[in-house]
């Protein structure tokens, strides 16, 4: 059995740097306690910790106020919190077709449940958003533009910036799905004009699943859309208005702010810039063996700049899940094929129709060799494939 090449770090970064597993560990079995809730010194100091990793992440996006950080599961649970808790009847929002489900179906949910108008920005042929797009679709009842940063199905990187700006000068919060972004790009979110920061832990912060959170800026009010105890107050009856309470619920994933926080400590210590850079001449590699297949096609990959380590292709006349299993099966690669939860990017690429495609994604683990053993792979796949096709015909 060769040993697997992981190259779905989209889906989750995988291995994490060997301090996450050591510090999770070690923390867990140490301090394992309910963190704020109570005076001895090992709650204190679980208590400790979140404060610290709130403060760092904070810090990390160029956040003012580390108490507007907030820690939930993943960016669905953050995302599901700031779009319902910002948006309501006789609203209307602006996002793209970049989108994941994680953006999507709340937003659904709330057209068909509250009467909530969306209007869907479409990106151009080399996969951006043009800002201009954005500002000609607000309306004066619009409430929330909702934009991915890095797609995780084509790679490339929004200029928030430019949104962030139109959106302040118009007084419209602007939310940003930074989910395959934090952590493999530098994000401001003063000098970027972004109100709602959405991140994920266990992607390129290298934490463990189960832990995620946002960053609320000083300009949005998100209404409370649940309610529960936070170890503060507790003879009050309604649930807390003041950060971080308003936004944490019960619990918190102590152990996944562990992981996260020596996920943060480790990519600090490498440097994101390096890490970007190690993924991007990866993904260079991997597009340039690709693109000198017959048979296979690649979307948005001409130019990479303003791009993350992640690339989507098909190979003519094959299922993508095919292809998926092939490199599983008989290369020990792991991919991810389909539609990757975001189904309006493959309609407006033209592979929904032909059930998706497949999606390699980098990480900093990854290497030369990996990217080689897969280009090696799909040529081989692809070979085959044009042959059984030339034997059908003749
Ligand atoms: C762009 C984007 N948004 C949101 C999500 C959802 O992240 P999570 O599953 O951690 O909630 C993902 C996960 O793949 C993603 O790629």
């Amino acid at each position: 059995m060769q040993p697997l090449i992981y190259i779905d770090n989209a889906a989750t970064s995988y291995p994490k740097p060997e301090p996450v597993y050591a510090f999770m560990d070690q923390f867990f079995r140490r301090c394992g306690v309910n963190p704020g809730r109570s005076g001895y010194d090992l709650c204190i100091e679980a208590g400790h910790l979140v404060d610290e990793t709130r403060r760092a992440l904070a810090a990390f996006f160029g956040g003012r106020h580390a108490e507007r950080l907030v820690f939930g599961y993943n960016s669905t649970d953050a995302l599901n919190l700031a779009i319902f808790g910002l948006l309501g009847p006789g609203d209307h929002a602006v996002t793209t077709t970049l989108e994941h489900n994680s953006v999507l179906r709340p937003l659904y949910h709330l057209s068909r449940d509250q009467g909530v108008e969306v209007d869907y920005v479409p990106f151009d042929a080399r996969g951006f958003v043009d800002p201009e797009a954005i500002r000609a679709r607000l309306r004066p009842n619009t409430r929330l533009v909702a934009v991915n940063h890095g797609s995780n199905v084509i790679g490339t990187v929004q200029p928030i910036a430019d949104i962030g700006r139109l959106c302040r000068e118009r007084g419209v919060p602007l939310l940003v799905d930074a989910s395959q972004t934090a952590g493999k790009l530098a994000i401001d979110v003063e000098a970027m004009h972004v109100d709602v920061l959405v991140f994920t832990g266990h992607k390129s912060l290298f934490g463990p699943t189960g832990i995620g959170g946002m960053y609320v800026g000083e300009h949005v009010e998100i209404r409370h859309t649940r309610a529960g105890g936070t170890g503060v107050r507790s003879a009050q009856r309604d649930h807390l208005a003041e950060y971080p309470h308003r936004l944490e619920y019960g619990t918190p994933n102590l152990h996944g702010i562990a992981g996260l926080h020596a996920g943060l400590e480790w990519l600090q210590a490498r440097g994101v810039a390096s890490v970007h850079e190690h993924e991007m001449a990866l993904i260079r590699r991997l597009r340039d063996g690709l693109r000198a297949i017959g048979g296979v096609t690649l979307y948005c990959q001409d130019d990479l700049t303003d791009h993350i380590g992640v690339l989507v292709f098909t190979v003519d006349a094959m299922d993508p899940a095919d292809v998926g299993t092939m490199l599983d099966v008989d290369y020990s690669i792991a991919t991810r094929t389909g539609l990757h939860c975001a189904p309006l990017v493959h309609e407006q690429i033209g592979t929904a129709d032909r059930r998706g495609a497949v999606r390699f994604s980098v990480g900093p683990f990854n290497t030369e060799a990996h990217i080689d053993t897969a280009i090696g792979a799909v040529r081989e796949i692809a070979g085959t494939r044009r042959a059984a096709s030339a034997r059908t015909a003749s």
